[in-house]
C-alpha cells in the first residue's frame, strides 16, 4: 500500500508540469530593449551550460552522481520541454545541451505565463496559465499585441511577488532550507519587482513608442549591483578611541540568501600620504552538519549565521583612534563563492566565482 501510494504522489507530483513555451528569440523582435537586457541575466543563463557555478554544483550533486535526476530543472530550467522527463529519478536522462528549451534558463514566456503560486514544504511550485501566447502583465494601458493575448489578472504580477515560485525557499532531504529569500514584507512599498525591475528609459516595445519601460537585466550579485546601492547605507560613527561603520540594510530580505556567498566589508585609511587596511570582515550564512560546513545536500544545520538580516543596522566596532584629516573608505561587496568552497568545486580558475564583486564604496573625510 505505501508503495503504491508513493508511487501515486511522485506520479501526481512529476507529472503535469512541463507545457511548451514561445522561445525567447521571438519577443525579440517587438521587444528588443527588453530582450537586450535580459540576455545577460542569470535567468537567462541558468542552465548548467550557461552558468559555470550551477555547473560545478551539478557536477558534485548527488542527483547528479547517484539519482540522475537534473530536479533543479524546475527553477533553472522550466522551460525544458522535457521537463517531467528530467527531473525524474534513475531515468537517466540529463540535461541536452543540444536542444534550445534545455538551454533557455527561466525565459520570457515561462516567466509571463505564472498564473498563481502552490506553497510547498519542500520548495514552492509555479501554476502556469495552459493558455499558450497570452502573457501576464500589469499595464493597465496598452495596445494589442498582433502576436499574443495581454493578461492582468494576476493578483501575482500586481503585487510584484511573482518571484516566490522560485525564490522562496528550497529545503534538502534533512528539512534543511538551504536556500532562502525569507520576505518579510515589512516594507509597504517595495516588493521583489519594486526593487529588482525598476521602471528606466526606453521603449517597451516597437510597435507603440513609451518613454519608460521595466527594467529586464535583474540586478542581483552578478550584475548591475549599482542599482540595488541605495538600498544600503554605509555610515561612520566617530567614537573616543575608535569609530562604528553601520551597515544599515534597507531591504527586505538578509544580505546574503545564498548559502555558497560571502559579503565582506573592507576599511582604508588613508592618513599623510600612508594607507592603513583592516582586514577584512566577513559575512555569511553558512550551512553544514555537526558544527562544520558541508555541502547543501549534506547540510542539518546553520553552522553560522552572520548575514545582515532584513532592515537590520548591523554595528561594526573598530579600535583605532581616528584624527583629523583621515579620510575612511569604506566598501561592501561580494563573493559569489566562497573562497574555501572553490577547491572541491574546481573553480579555483573561474573568474566569475574568484572575483571580488563591487557593491557600494563610501568615503568619509573626518572633521576635527
Ligand atoms: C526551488 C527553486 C530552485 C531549485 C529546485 C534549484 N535552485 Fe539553484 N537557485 C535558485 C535560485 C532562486 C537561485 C538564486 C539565489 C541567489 O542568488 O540568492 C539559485 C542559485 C543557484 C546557484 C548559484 C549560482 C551562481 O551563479 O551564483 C547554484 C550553484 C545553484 N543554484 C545550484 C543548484 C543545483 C545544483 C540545483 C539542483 C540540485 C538547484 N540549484 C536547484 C533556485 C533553485
Ligand atoms: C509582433 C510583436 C510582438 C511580439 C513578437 C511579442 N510582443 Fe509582447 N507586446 C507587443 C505589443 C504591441 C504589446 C503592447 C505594448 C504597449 O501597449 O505599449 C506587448 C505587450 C507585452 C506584455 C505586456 C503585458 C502587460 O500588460 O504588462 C508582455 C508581458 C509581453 N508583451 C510579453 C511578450 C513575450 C514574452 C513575447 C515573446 C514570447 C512577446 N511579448 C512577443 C508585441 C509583441
Ligand atoms: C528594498 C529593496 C529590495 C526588495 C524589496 C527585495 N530585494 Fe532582493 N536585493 C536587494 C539588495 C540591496 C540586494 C543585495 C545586493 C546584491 O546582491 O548585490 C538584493 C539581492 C538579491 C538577490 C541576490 C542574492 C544573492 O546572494 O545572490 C536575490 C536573488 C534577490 N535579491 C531576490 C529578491 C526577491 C525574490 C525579492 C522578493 C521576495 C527581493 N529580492 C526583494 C534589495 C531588495
Ligand atoms: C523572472 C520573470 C520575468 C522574466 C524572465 C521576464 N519578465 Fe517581463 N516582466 C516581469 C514582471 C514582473 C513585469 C511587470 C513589472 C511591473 O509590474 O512593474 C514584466 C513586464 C514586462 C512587460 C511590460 C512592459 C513593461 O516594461 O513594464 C513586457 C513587454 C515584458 N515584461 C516582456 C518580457 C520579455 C520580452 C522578456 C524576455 C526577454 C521578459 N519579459 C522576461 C517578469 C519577467
Ligand atoms: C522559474 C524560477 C524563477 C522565477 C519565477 C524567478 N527567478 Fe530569479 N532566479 C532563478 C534562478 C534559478 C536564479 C539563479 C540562476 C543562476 O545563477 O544560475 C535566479 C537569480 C535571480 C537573481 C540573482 C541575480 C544575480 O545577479 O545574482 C535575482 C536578483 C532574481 N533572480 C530576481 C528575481 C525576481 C525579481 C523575480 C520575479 C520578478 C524572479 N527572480 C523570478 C529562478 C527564478
Amino acid at each position: 500500500m505505501y508503495k503504491i501510494l508513493t508511487l501515486l504522489t511522485l506520479s501526481l507530483f512529476s507529472y503535469g508540469q512541463q507545457h511548451s513555451f514561445e522561445p525567447s528569440t521571438t519577443c525579440k523582435e517587438c521587444h528588443p530593449v527588453i530582450y537586450d537586457e535580459f540576455q545577460s541575466t542569470q535567468h537567462a543563463n541558468a542552465s548548467i551550460f550557461k552558468d559555470e557555478i550551477h555547473a560545478a554544483v551539478w557536477k558534485k550533486h548527488p542527483k547528479n552522481t547517484k539519482l540522475q535526476s537534473y530536479g533543479c530543472a524546475k527553477c533553472h530550467t522550466p522551460a525544458a520541454s522535457n521537463l517531467d522527463e528530467l527531473v525524474q529519478k534513475n531515468n537517466s536522462i540529463l540535461p541536452d545541451l543540444n536542444d534550445s528549451t534545455q538551454v533557455e534558463g527561466v525565459s520570457c514566456a515561462y516567466c509571463h505565463r505564472i498564473e498563481s503560486i502552490k506553497h510547498g514544504h519542500m520548495m514552492n511550485e509555479n501554476i502556469i496559465s495552459k493558455e499558450g501566447k497570452a502573457y501576464f502583465g500589469t499595464l493597465k494601458d496598452h495596445i494589442d499585441s498582433p502576436f499574443h493575448k495581454v493578461k492582468t489578472q494576476s493578483i501575482h504580477f500586481n503585487n510584484g511577488n511573482v518571484c516566490i515560485g522560485c525564490h522562496s525557499h528550497k529545503k534538502n532531504k534533512h528539512d534543511m532550507n538551504v536556500c532562502s529569500t525569507n520576505i518579510k514584507n515589512e516594507l509597504d512599498e517595495a516588493n521583489c519587482v519594486s526593487c529588482h525591475m525598476p521602471k528606466v528609459k526606453g521603449s517597451i516595445s516597437i510597435m507603440r513608442e513609451t518613454k519608460e519601460h521595466t527594467f529586464h537585466g535583474f540586478p542581483g550579485t552578478h550584475s548591475h549591483q549599482d542599482m540595488l546601492a541605495k538600498y544600503v547605507d554605509l555610515e561612520l560613527l566617530k567614537g573616543i578611541n575608535g569609530f562604528d561603520i553601520a551597515i544599515n540594510n534597507k531591504s527586505s530580505h538578509a544580505l546574503t540568501l545564498h548559502p555558497m556567498r560571502v559579503m565582506q566589508l573592507r576599511v582604508k585609511i588613508a592618513r599623510d600620504g600612508e594607507s592603513k587596511v583592516f582586514t577584512p570582515k566577513g559575512f555569511v550564512r553558512a550551512i553544514g552538519a555537526d558544527g562544520k560546513p558541508t555541502p547543501p545536500w549534506l547540510a542539518k544545520e546553520i553552522v553560522k549565521d552572520s548575514s545582515v538580516k532584513a532592515n537590520e543596522k548591523r554595528v561594526i566596532n573598530y579600535n583605532y583612534k581616528l584624527l583629523k584629516g583621515d579620510k575612511v573608505e569604506v566598501t561592501i561587496g561580494y563573493y559569489l563563492v566562497n573562497p574555501k568552497m572553490l577547491k572541491g568545486l574546481n573553480l579555483e580558475k573561474s573568474a566569475v566565482a574568484t572575483k571580488f564583486h563591487h557593491f557600494k564604496t563610501e568615503s568619509f573625510m573626518i572633521g576635527k
